[in-house]
């Protein structure tokens, strides 16, 4: 069919047409910005998952939701061996902006820029690699305030004024947090504890995470009572009935529907994960001739789809690992993992390998900087890319 009105769409962040199976999160974020912005105690969301599953387009809506209760907002994407200071003293501006051209005294407007200029000059200083940024604003720098270089007690300072900038306007802050994972433990450790004090004040400031399914451990090690500050919620590929709406709804749209039986084979192909359900979708649409579209026409479709897939989505992470770190996932695959699976023990993988486990610490360690891999528990390891064992299995 006509591919111009192909409604479908894969791609990282990609917003789906139709957003299928998450009106539960979306509700629960609306109870949260209506409590905190009215200075009542709540935990805030992290969102986590696999490999595209919908998280950064979950964030993505959940921002759209405190935008459109006049939150100033603003977003940091984590990149590992990197400081987070000057993502988050953008993500401050942005969100300060937001609010600050409705805000009646400039005085204070002025203060709060005054601020954020001190800790985000202080964190030059404090950056090693050299990341330089000021925010574009004539107000001077309020010295000894967030300029400390604690990035806890800087961040602290820095919230609390402009939550409080924010709540004069009877609205709050809410900062969005991609690839949380990727945070030292060190500065995870400081924006937790930055997160505990602003909640334990009342202050309107929310920051809202999303990362891979080891994100929770790795809060929990960074902070004790992060689980008390956080309400963990796990992104997971969608039940059969969701998913159904995520292709019925936007063909809907253009007058265009499914077969029953299409939908099944869709769904026993994409077993409902996100991506694959929108790269199905997607091919499954240009093949087809006409409507109703047909399981003949998925069937089809799939080798292209698959093809595309291992391509974009699987081929472009698999080139970014070293050999050593493939012939470690390509023992994961052989132990039977397919991925969105659960894990398998890094002695067995050894074992299949006949290596010493500690020799195959840096591969390990390798893919989950890359964010291939995954360790939710010690001693265990899990494809973060779902369908990637299988994948991988078909290259041999
Ligand atoms: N609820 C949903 N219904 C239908 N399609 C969705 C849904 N959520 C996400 N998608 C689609 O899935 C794909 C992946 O989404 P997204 O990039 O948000 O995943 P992710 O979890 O952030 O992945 P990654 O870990 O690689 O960053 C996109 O093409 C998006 O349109
Ligand atoms: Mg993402």
């Amino acid at each position: 069919m006509d591919p111009v009105r192909n409604p479908y769409a894969p791609g990282a962040g990609q917003r789906p047409p139709e957003l299928a199976g998450r009106n539960r999160e979306l509700e629960q974020f609306a109870v949260t910005l209506e409590r905190v912005a009215a200075g009542r105690p709540e935990r805030s969301m992290v969102l986590s998952g696999l490999r595209g599953v919908g998280k950064t387009v979950l964030l993505n809506a959940l921002r759209g939701q405190a935008v459109g209760r006049a939150w100033g907002t603003g977003k940091v994407e984590a990149r590992p061996d990197r400081s987070i200071r000057i993502p988050v003293a953008q993500a401050v501006h942005a969100a300060v902006r937001e609010v600050s051209h409705r805000h009646r005294d400039p005085d204070r407007v002025d203060q709060v820029a005054g601020v954020l200029k001190s800790f985000a000059l202080r964190t030059q200083q404090a950056d090693r690699k050299g990341m330089r940024w000021s925010p574009p604003v004539d107000a001077v720098a309020v010295r000894g305030r967030a300029d400390s270089g604690d990035l806890e007690l800087d961040l602290v300072e820095l919230f609390g004024d402009v939550a409080s900038l924010a709540g004069d306007l009877g609205v709050g802050i809410a900062l969005f947090v991609d690839e949380m994972q990727d945070i030292s433990l060190e500065e995870l450790a400081a924006l937790c504890g930055a997160c505990h004090e602003i909640s334990q004040q009342g202050a309107p400031l929310l920051v809202v995470g999303a990362g891979l399914p080891h994100l929770p451990v790795a809060l929990a090690a960074s902070k004790s009572y992060a689980e008390r500050l956080f309400r963990y919620v796990s992104v997971d590929r969608l039940p059969r009935e969701m998913a159904e709406r995520a292709w019925r709804v936007p063909a809907g749209t253009e007058d265009v529907t499914f077969e029953d039986e299409a939908i099944e084979e869709l769904y026993a192909l994409t077993d409902g994960y996100p991506y694959f359900v929108q790269a199905y979708g997607k091919v499954t649409w240009d093949a087809a001739v006409g409507s109703p579209i047909t399981a003949g026409d998925v069937a089809e479709a799939a080798p292209e789809a698959e093809a595309e897939l291992a391509v974009g989505f699987f081929g472009a992470r698999y080139d970014r690992a070293t050999p050593a770190e493939r012939d470690y996932m390509t023992a994961m695959a052989d132990l039977g993992l397919s991925g969105g699976d659960g894990a398998v023990a890094t002695a067995e993988i050894a074992r299949h390998l006949d290596r010493k486990p500690q020799s195959l610490s840096p591969a390990r360690d390798g893919l989950i900087k890359k964010g291939l891999v995954f360790s939710a528990e010690r001693g265990s390891v899990g494809f973060t890319v779902p369908h990637f064992g299988k994948f991988l299995r078909g290259r041999s």
